[in-house]
């Protein structure tokens, strides 16, 4: 089989014609490759003392309103930047705006807008939604600010005094929707909705051009073996390893020069390359940038970029996976700690989309889920290594079993006047729950005192790597322990004119409280707004809900447990109003109204 041709036209004027595999650009001695040694930055290199940490979202694209994919990467990003907070680091979190390009500047045009209006229109309602979600950004960034564009047009002077950046001309596919070049072998056939037969991108099934222009070209040919030793380096640097392996494999193949500009006359909305008023500096380079204009590129970016960690939907991988770090590299810089990469949510087993008519509005099912709501069912169903399928009926579902029933019940028993009619977190009694057998607790609730007290381990892994949904299994795996402990001693059934009984009752409760307060400082990363009404409700103060505040059943160990005695905060009414599957869109939560699950 023959391969593939590029064609690259000197500035001068001579054409080389490549066969892609031959394809190996000159590299100036201008630039020296990086020793593998610099290429690896694990985590436990860094010292135990440097607490600060750096989580960015995707920047979204603004030429469509946001959905629900787009909430999902921001609330995986929220999760874990919340989480180390908990811990005691110093985290920064960016989001933001991606705002230059031919699909923003196509997308004004049809709106008939002029283009910093409309982005700034859209922007807003990014920020609206990510308000209303309790996405808790440090910085929102626009590729349209000047402190960006600073940041873009340093980068690129670097490169282009380094010796990779030159000018020289593509030709080749173009897809305009993903902003991205494409290889023959990435084009297919198809045909439009007017049956007019079109090319497309194999893998997003977008409408791909035939683009022939004048452009400067980046030297991404010339790093593929420091591409491959950062990956063999740090086999943590893309999560989950499905993805590590995708990018090890298009390593494999052919990595041709990379065009970073566009002809100004064709792409006007965008930053100018410096020095060269003819052309416009390619999207992706720019909003790749923004990472780095958040950290405070040029002059005060080191705190924050040697602790780098972003997570992008599978779409954009290539760009993250190999441009970015091909680019940081060329200029010199860390690259990124970890790049978590998730899959996608489909609705009825299709990508969502405005043609198809099937964009889940995120803002729309935050107010009928409650954003807690939402955020829980995303988290709690979202699986990195593979796509999701969402369904109004699903959510319902989970978060009827899993807040209302499942938390929410067991917050009700403990705290209801009618088991706990003093309103206190009560005493531990250590002969009903001795260490050595003998007590009132039986094998059942040894084991379910071991599978609570092991539970923030579990989480902090299953956080790290963020599959979160796996932490949120065992959280729910260990409420249900409770409940059942509850259940299996029927405490309302205890007579309380019998101290004995009356010691042990408070036991019982004791030992529920005090797994309820793991799962509310467990579940602050995830579910904010909850948490806080539940470790207020135990009477949980701000500075008792850290990471290292969590020290479970101390009494039980022998120790103090400062809860003990203590007054419960007020009730502000159930955790989670129950949800109605009802027709039309009327999922709203039900007026609160306790359940009757004393028993
Ligand atoms: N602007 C680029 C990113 C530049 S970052 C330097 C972009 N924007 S986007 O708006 O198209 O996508 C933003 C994020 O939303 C990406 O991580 C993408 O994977 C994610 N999602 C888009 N559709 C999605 C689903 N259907 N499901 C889950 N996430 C999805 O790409």
């Amino acid at each position: 089989m023959r391969l593939p041709f590029l064609f690259v036209t000197r500035a001068r004027g001579s054409v080389l014609r490549l066969q892609l595999r031959q394809f190996l650009s000159p590299v100036p001695a201008l630039w020296k490759p990086q020793s593998s040694a610099a290429l690896r930055f694990t985590s436990t290199q860094l010292s135990k003392e440097d607490r600060s940490f750096y989580i960015t979202t995707p920047i979204f694209y603004v030429n469509a309103s946001p959905h629900l994919g787009h909430l999902y990467s921001a609330v995986i990003a929220d999760c874990l930047h919340r989480y180390k907070v908990l811990q005691g680091f110093n985290s920064k979190f960016a989001t933001g705006t991606d705002e230059h390009g031919l699909k923003i500047q196509q997308a004004a045009e049809a709106a008939g807008k002029d283009p910093l209006t409309f982005c700034t229109d859209v922007s807003e309602r990014f920020k609206h939604l990510f308000s209303s979600c309790s996405i808790s950004y440090s910085d929102y960034i626009r590729t349209t600010q000047q402190r960006h564009r600073q940041a873009v047009e340093h980068f690129w002077s670097v490169l282009q005094n380094k010796g990779l950046i030159y000018k020289g001309s593509y030709e080749g596919w173009y897809s305009t929707q993903d902003e991205s070049f494409l290889m023959p072998s990435q084009v297919g056939d198809a045909l439009d909705s007017s049956g007019k037969e079109i090319k497309v991108s194999l893998e997003s099934g977008h409408k791909v051009e035939w683009m022939k222009e004048e452009n400067y070209m980046f030297r991404l040919s010339a790093f593929r073996t420091q591409l491959l030793d950062w990956l063999t380096g740090n086999p943590q640097a893309v999560q989950p390893e499905r993805f590590h392996q995708a990018v090890l494999q298009w390593l494999q193949e052919d990595l041709p020069d990379l065009s970073v500009s566009r002809q100004r006359s064709r792409l006007q909305w965008g930053i100018p390359v410096p020095g060269d008023a003819e052309q416009t500096i390619y999207v992706w380079l720019d909003a790749l940038v923004n990472y780095l204009t958040v950290a405070g590129y040029p002059d005060k970016h080191d705190q924050w970029w040697h602790v780098a960690h972003h997570v992008i939907g599978k779409d954009i991988l290539k760009f993250h996976a190999i441009y970015w770090p091909a680019f940081l590299l060329g200029a010199g810089l860390p690259l990124p700690q970890v790049i978590h990469v998730h899959s996608h949510w489909t609705v009825e087993g299709r990508k969502m989309s405005k043609s198809l008519g099937n964009v889940v509005d995120p803002l729309e099912r935050s107010q009928m889920f409650t954003t807690d709501g939402m955020r829980y069912f995303l988290l709690r169903q979202g699986v990195p290594d593979s796509d999701c399928d969402y369904t109004d009926d699903k959510v319902i579902k989970v978060l009827n079993a899993e807040l209302t029933d499942s938390l929410g019940g067991l917050l009700n028993r403990c705290t209801a006047p009618a088991l706990n009619p003093a309103q206190i977190y009560p005493s531990f009694c250590p002969q009903s729950f001795p260490k050595e057998r003998g007590g009132r607790a039986v094998v059942e609730d040894y084991h379910m005192l071991d599978a609570v007290k092991g539970l923030p381990a579990v989480v902090e892994m299953h956080y790290e790597s963020l599959n979160v949904y796996k932490a949120l299994e065992a959280i729910s795996a260990c409420v249900r322990q409770t409940n059942g402990f509850v259940q299996r001693h029927t405490p309302w059934k205890l007579d309380t004119r019998d101290s004995k009984d009356q010691r042990w009752l408070d036991t019982i409760v004791h030992v529920s409280l005090e797994c309820l307060r793991i799962y509310g400082t467990l579940l602050q990363p995830i579910v904010p707004e909850i948490s806080d009404r539940l470790l207020s409700r135990l009477g949980v103060q701000p500075n008792e809900r850290s990471w290292a505040a969590l020290n479970f059943l101390p009494r039980y160990g022998g120790t103090d447990c400062p809860f003990e005695g203590r007054a419960l905060g007020s009730d502000s009414g159930v955790l989670f109003s129950r949800l109605e599957s009802q027709k039309g869109d009327k999922h709203k939560p039900k007026k609160a109204k306790k359940s009757a699950n004393l028993k």
